[in-house]
């Protein structure tokens, strides 16, 4: 314990910096990555051996196992902070290296957001390590392909698309956040499978207004059976981090099949995308940062908006030149609101999260305003993706 308040005491005065009035972006990155780097060894020092942490709740910390599907974004934050031997990048191997375990075992969907956060991210630090180790390096990519084997392994050729769960009363349910799963097959595995996926849930999961439900069920033969919510308010109200997730999912499938050069299916999963980003920025709120579901006016999702956030910029990417910069000026909105005191929590506190105010299962009562590892790695992401020399 006296280690801890030490730690806390030292951080507080390293890095309790308020937002100069005028900071620029750049500054605005380096405030928030000294907060976060404080954080993310504060957070290893909170965390029982073989335990990752899924919130800060109650002032105490509530970890899960590898099987968890957010397993994979603690170890996340540490790469994305690790510098070449410094005690981020030892810590970051450390975490990472246990869940090699999920391609032993059987998995879900989420197969996707845990490899892709942490050993996907290590592959990509490996990529620019000139002396990096080739077992290391085989090491990695084979987790990689035995997890998008898996995944590929969930996909139903008559329904088009890859089961979530395993649990439930459905016969065949697909959520939104699936989308996000498959840049593991993108990337390391089938695309044709990640493609037919997208193509589906295209179809089947959106509004005509361009916002979609949570979960779709599938009959055998790919009929739809029935379309609804489970994590937010109302089968017809829009669940602000499922928006989230199909905005991220189609603007990095267009990215993809954009740089593989498929115009074809770029521009279709494009449109997806662009047409959610325009329901999206005339219905977030004035500091940019959705509350929950957007039919409801209580509980801030930092979560939504850090994935948000990180959507906009991956269009504007896609975008080019041709960028009307709309959607940069929200990102940046929502950047700064995440980058408030009211958000980013002060150095020591917070369980070593970095943000706060982010709701897991509101309909559950469960993680109801509160930190989430999730909402930490992407908010850093898109940071990392903000287009700072414009
Ligand atoms: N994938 C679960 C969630 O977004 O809460």
């Amino acid at each position: 314990m006296k280690r801890l308040l030490l730690f806390a005491a030292f951080a507080t005065l390293a890095c309790g910096a308020r937002a100069p009035r005028t900071e620029t972006m750049e500054q605005l990155r380096e405030r928030v990555f000294q907060v976060a780097r404080h954080q993310a060894v504060f957070m290893d020092s909170l965390l029982p051996e073989g335990r990752c942490p899924k919130t800060f709740q109650d002032g105490e910390p509530v970890t899960s196992d590898i099987g968890w599907w957010c397993s994979g974004f603690y170890p996340g934050v540490l790469w994305t902070l690790a510098s070449p031997g410094d005690t981020l990048e030892r810590l970051a191997v450390r975490h990472t290296l246990p869940l090699a375990r999920l391609t032993e075992r059987k998995t879900d969907h989420d197969i996707g957001f845990q490899l892709m956060s942490s050993f996907g991210y290590w592959n990509i630090v490996l990529y620019y390590t000139p002396d990096r180790d080739p077992e290391t390096v085989r090491m990695v990519g084979s987790v990689l392909r035995k997890g998008a084997e898996q995944l590929a392994g969930r996909f139903d050729p008559a329904v088009g698309c890859i089961r979530s769960w395993d649990f439930g009363d459905w016969n065949f349910p697909v959520i939104i956040d699936n989308m996000m799963n498959l840049e593991l097959l993108m990337d390391y595995g089938d695309r044709s499978v990640a493609e037919t996926h997208a193509l589906t849930t295209m179809k089947n999961h959106f509004r005509e207004d361009g916002t979609c439900f949570h979960l779709v069920d599938y009959a055998d033969d790919g009929s739809v059976l029935g379309r609804q919510t489970v994590q937010g308010f109302s089968d017809e109200s829009a669940w602000a981090r499922g928006q989230a997730w199909a905005l991220y999912g189609y603007a990095m499938m267009a990215l993809k099949e954009k740089s593989a050069g498929n115009r074809e299916l770029a521009k279709t999963f494009y449109d997806v995308a662009a047409k959610l980003e325009n329901w999206l920025l005339g219905h977030l709120p004035e500091d940019g940062v959705p509350y929950w579901d957007f039919s409801q006016t209580e509980y801030k999702d930092a979560s939504a908006g850090a994935v948000i956030a990180c959507g906009l910029l991956k269009l504007r990417q896609f975008r080019g030149a041709e960028d009307d910069g709309r959607g940069l000026i929200m990102a940046e909105r929502i950047l700064r609101t995440l980058a408030s005191p009211e958000y980013l929590a002060e150095p020591g506190t917070n369980g070593g999260f970095i943000l706060k105010h982010s709701v897991g299962h509101l309909p559950n009562r469960s993680e109801v305003d509160v930190p989430l590892t999730y909402a930490d790695y992407y908010f850093l992401e898109a940071l990392t993706l903000y287009p700072y020399a414009d």
